[in-house]
């Protein structure tokens, strides 16, 4: 790992705090799939059949469908794996640690001169008799054994012949939320309560952003539309509103999901319905394993914010000490303690000292006390802001001035009230900063702006949504014509230190979810009363 290269920069003129709860959802929409199940022509009827054995395992018949996996030949319900989990719902293949499930779109699978797949292996165009080879009994058109990481199935002669007319138009099924000439993006942001002003200043910077590109042509002259989705601040409410927009509304994507509280069940449910989600504000990311293929983060979280932010104490001489974490009981703060003693470890350091306590019931003079018993010079809180306050209170009154590392997610303006004797002793890590903007993001966005009259507050939350759907759409472009969300998801593995203007480089790759893993560390000038740059940009690859 580079060293953070402290560089001279200009101050920075405001940070804001950060919008770890900002978002916005995004779908984008057609209604092919389930709703051809409606139709009555009979081979509509057996491709929506087929439809369900691909995506569910199940049989529409009621006949038992039974998968054999594996050398040992264990049986297993359908349901348990059904083609859609490995080749996806697009039919696309979704590749998984290290299996290539294949293509099954009747293109790819019928190609007139047959197919070389990546392992060597080749055969001839599939046929609908090739197919049966395939399903039952894992042979391809050329008499070769498939891996035994495809299943063997034992099936009805009638759902086998669903199946394989459903394989038929598999690849002409885009998936939900597109059509022709329409991609729907739904967003799901609070207009009532606390939050109301960042989710309205977010719905119209990204409103703005979409109806410039489809001003300008959309997409492949393919238009975006948005759905906007209430979210009330609530995680209940949350969970609830994304749920019925998917289930409602054809989605086919989203970006930045205010999701803050409804993590959990935000992120299983997009990963269910394999709804790619890009830039959901949230200050925990969760990239597995196993790994939701589904999510792309803009920024790391606690944990990443913690590693840079040791990784900056390592290098500074002055900084390097005996440490100790204080935190609130949590199963993420646990993990957040994990990254700490894990980086201290990469980075040659002793483990830190811990020091929990019930959430909510922060006691700064007894944890003074306990700190006091074996005084550590560098102290990692992963409190509130003011708890970290009343805490460099009492250390106040003892005379005792250690080194504080905050995060991003829990420092606001109080921290300026902080004893004197803490000037240029806190230190708090920011996921972004003024910075990484460059002057072009700058006007880009000030152009919007100005046309679309957007709102003057929550800059930084505006930045991140319209960083988030600027990605969104760099991916869409480079996923081509053919679009589906398996394509998406590949063309986001791929971007590489991709600029959005307003972030750190984005990068992510097959195994990699969050764009910007890093950090910057900034300290707090208590004379000025203002936050000042501490390093530079500090990557945490
Ligand atoms: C557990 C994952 C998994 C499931 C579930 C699965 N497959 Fe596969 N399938 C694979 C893999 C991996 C391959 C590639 C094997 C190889 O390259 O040897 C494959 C290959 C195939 C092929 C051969 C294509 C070629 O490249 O020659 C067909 C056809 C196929 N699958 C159809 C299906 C159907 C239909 C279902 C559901 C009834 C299904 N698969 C379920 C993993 C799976």
């Amino acid at each position: 790992m580079r060293p953070p290269r402290p560089r001279r920069i200009e101050r920075p003129s405001r940070f804001e705090r950060p919008l770890v709860l900002a978002g916005v959802i995004l779908a984008i929409g057609i209604d092919v799939g389930w709703v051809r199940a409606t139709a009555q022509d009979p081979s509509t009827l057996r491709e929506s059949r087929g439809k369900q054995i691909y995506v569910s395992g199940t049989s529409p018949s009621g006949k038992s469908l039974v998968a054999y996996i594996g050398e040992s030949s264990l049986e297993m319900p359908g349901k348990a794996l059904a083609c859609a989990n490995c080749h996806g719902l697009d039919g696309q293949g979704k590749p998984e640690g290290g299996v290539n499930p294949s293509n099954l779109t009747w293109n790819a699978l019928t190609k007139p001169y047959g197919v070389t797949h990546a392992s060597g292996r080749e055969h001839p165009p599939y046929t609908e008799q090739g197919l049966e080879s395939a399903i039952t009994r894992g042979l391809d058109p050329a008499g070769n054994n498939l891996q035994n990481t495809m299943p063997r199935y034992l099936m009805s002669s009638e759902d086998l012949g669903d199946l394989i007319a459903y394989l038929h138009v598999l690849g002409a099924d885009r998936g939900p939320g597109i059509s022709e000439n329409t991609i729907a993006i739904g967003i799901a942001t609070p207009t009532r309560g606390a939050l109301a002003d960042m989710g309205l200043a977010v719905k119209a910077v990204v409103t703005a952003f979409f109806d410039e590109l489809n001003s300008q042509g959309g997409v492949y002259n393919r238009r975006l539309e948005l759905k906007f989705v209430e979210t009330d601040g609530t995680p209940a409410v949350t969970r609830v509103n994304v749920e019925r927009l998917l289930k409602d509304e054809p989605v086919f994507a989203m970006t930045g999901v205010f999701i803050a509280g409804a993590e959990k069940e935000i992120l299983a449910l997009v990963a269910q319905q394999e709804v790619p989600l890009i830039g959901p504000f949230t200050l925990y990311p969760q990239t597995g394993p196993p790994l939701n293929r589904q999510v792309f983060y803009l920024f790391s979280g606690m944990d990443g914010q913690a590693r840079a932010l040791v990784d900056f104490a390592a290098k500074t001489p002055e900084l390097e000490s005996p440490a100790i974490v204080v935190y609130p009981r949590t199963q993420i703060n646990t993990s957040v303690l994990g990254a700490i003693t894990d980086q201290r470890k990469k980075d040659g350091l002793s483990a830190p000292h811990a020091y929990d306590y019930v959430d909510g019931r922060f006691d700064a003079a007894e944890t003074m006390k306990q700190l006091r018993r074996a005084p550590r010079d560098a102290v990692f809180f992963l409190g509130t802001g003011e708890e970290a306050l009343s805490l460099m209170r009492e250390a106040d009154k003892a005379n005792w001035f250690p080194s504080v590392f905050l995060f991003s997610g829990s420092v606001g303006r109080e921290i300026f009230g902080a004893p004197a004797g803490f000037n240029g002793k806190v230190f708090c890590a920011f996921p972004s900063s003024p910075v990484a903007q460059s002057a072009d993001g700058i006007k880009e966005l000030r152009a919007l702006a100005d046309k679309y009259r957007l709102p003057t507050q929550h800059v930084a939350a505006q930045m991140s949504a319209y960083s988030a759907a600027k990605i969104l759409v760099e991916a869409l472009k480079r996923a081509g014509k053919d679009l589906s969300r398996e394509k998406l998801i590949q063309a986001l593995e791929g971007l590489y230190e991709y600029r959005t203007g307003f972030t750190p480089a984005v990068t992510y790759g097959p195994n990699r979810r969050i764009g910007a893993m890093g950090a910057y560390v900034v300290t707090i000038d208590l004379k000025k009363k203002e936050f000042a740059p501490a390093s530079g940009w500090i990557s945490v690859n």
